[in-house]
Formats: C-alpha cells, structure tokens, sequence
C-alpha cells in the first residue's frame, strides 16, 4: 500500500507529493506545524493541537489555510487512507508561494500539507531503563513558544545527542537553566517527590503532552510545581523524563555523566507514563 499525503487542497501519493521551490517554508522557514499522536485509530488532544497551531498561525500573522472541520476532516481521511492504527499526523501551514522577497507577499494563500505515519511502540527496555540525555547551549530565538518549521537548531542539538549516544538533548539558557530538549519538555522529580517542569513563556513550546501531563498531576494529588530548574538540579534530581506527542512520558536515567536516581526508571515518571497512555487509549473512546 502506498502513502498518500495531503497538499494544498488535494490527496496525493507521498512519492509524488511536492510544493514550489519558492514556498516561503522552503524559502524562509516563514511557517508552522502541528504532530499530533494517533492512538488505536483515535486522534489524541486533537482540539489543543488545532488551538496551538491557530496561536502560532496567529503569532506570525498568517492565515488559516482552511476551516477547523475541513482540517479536521482531512486528518481522519489521511489515517484512513494511510491505514494508521498507532502513528502520528503532521500538518504543516506556510506563509505561501511568492517571488522570494522579505517582506510578506501580498494576495498569497496560505500553502498547507499533511502527512501520516506509523510509528513503533517504544521498546519495554526504554522504558524500564530509561534514556539517556545531554546537556547544550540554547542558541535558539526568543520565541520558542511558537512552533515554526525553522528547527536548525534543534536539529543540530538532536543529531549532537545521537552521536553522544544519546536520546535527546536539553537546551540550557544563560542562566544555567534547562528550557527543554529539542522536540520534548523537559521534567524532574526532586527528593522531595516534587514534579518540577519550566514555566511556559517564551523560551519553551508549551508542550500539549506536557499540559495533559500537568492536568493528570494535580488529578492524582501529587505535588507539582512549573519553575525553571539548573542543570546540577538536574542533576541531583530523583528522577527526570521528556514528554511529547510521541514519546509520551520517556524516563531518563543518565544526564551527561550522571546517572540520574537507581538508573532505572523512577516510580512517578512510570505512573504518569501509565496515566498518561490510559487518557490517550480514553480519547479514542470519546471520538
Ligand atoms: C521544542 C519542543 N518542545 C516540546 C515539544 C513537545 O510538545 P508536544 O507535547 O505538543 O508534542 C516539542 C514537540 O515537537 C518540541 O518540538
């Protein structure tokens, strides 16, 4: 069976499917996108996902390329013509097709294209022995909180975790904080049981797995707190885990040469991956 992908208005093979060479994405990084998990068949917090993807249409001043239920349509015909049980959605929205030129183009329609994939369920191995992470420089722009396609540096940060052996790498600020890793939040447990993740401002995209992942904290009574944390607090830390879309909760058990609690995945990272598996399997009983 081949991939079909969506792209401006219609479904087409993936092989096939293609933008103009002056798309401002292609040109600019002038746009945004969105991966949103698909869960036995079921889109998991589709309706954040689409909120977050209008804040970030909104912030750069593009517009939507198409309605909410058009969209929304489009993402259940893709999973189902792609065959996706357990898998994620990707859409990504730019500025457009225009004669390359800085300023934004005049009349130009917002381009848009999606596409669907299968991913593997994470090795049980993983998930009892954790990953390991590095730490990096944050070089990124001052407006993390919105989720544009321009990723240089995030791509750098990951393929320099890759080559350290490493799953992900946490962006560290000036101040010696850690923002986030390059494609997931990042969290600790303090000897105290505190869940600690960074306050969402303008250094980190506010993670919708991380927001459900705050929701299902305070709905199991444990003591949760977002503040920004140093790498030797890290470091110290009882446990420590990222979150997104499609790794859900992943334990960490090793930060650059530490190893972060008894080296195996801690009690609360394995509880809120547990929870957080059972809101996503719920979400496709509500769809
Ligand atoms: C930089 C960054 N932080 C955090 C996340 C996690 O966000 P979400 O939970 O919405 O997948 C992502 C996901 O792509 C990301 O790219």
């Amino acid at each position: 069976m081949s991939r079909v992908a969506y792209v401006n208005g219609r479904f087409v093979t993936h092989g096939d499917a293609a933008v103009h060479i002056e798309d401002r994405g292609y040109q600019f990084a002038d746009g945004v996108y969105e991966v949103v998990l698909v869960q036995d068949g079921a889109l998991v917090d589709e309706v954040p996902h689409l909120d977050r993807l209008d804040r970030s249409l909104g912030e750069l001043r593009i517009d939507s390329p198409m309605s909410r239920p058009s969209l929304q349509s489009v993402m259940r015909e893709l999973i189902r013509k792609n065959r996706i049980r357990n898998g994620l959605v990707y859409m990504q929205v730019t500025r457009g097709v225009s004669r390359r030129d800085h300023p934004f183009p005049k009349d130009v329609k917002p381009a848009i294209v999606l596409t669907a994939k299968r991913i593997a369920a994470t090795k049980p191995e993983v998930v009892e022995n954790g990953v390991k992470v590095i730490t990096i420089p944050d070089i990124r722009w001052k407006r993390c909180d919105i989720k544009t396609v321009s990723l240089l540096p995030n791509v750098l940060g990951k393929q320099q975790a890759r080559e350290s052996g490493a799953y992900e790498a946490w962006q560290v600020d000036e101040d010696g904080n850690v923002t986030e890793g390059t494609s997931t939040n990042a969290w600790i447990v303090t000897k105290d049981n505190e869940l600690v993740t960074r306050n969402a401002n303008e250094n980190i995209l506010n993670g919708i797995t991380r927001l459900s992942i705050l929701r299902l904290a305070e709905r199991e009574g444990l003591k949760f707190v977002e503040r920004a944390f140093s790498v030797q607090e890290a470091l110290d830390a009882k446990e420590a885990f990222v979150s997104s879309a499609t790794s859900f909760v992943t334990p960490v058990t090793q930060i650059d040469q530490t190893v972060i609690g008894n080296g195996k995945a801690g009690s609360m990272s394995v509880q809120l991956r547990d929870s957080y598996l059972s809101y996503a399997a719920s979400e496709g009983r509500t769809q």
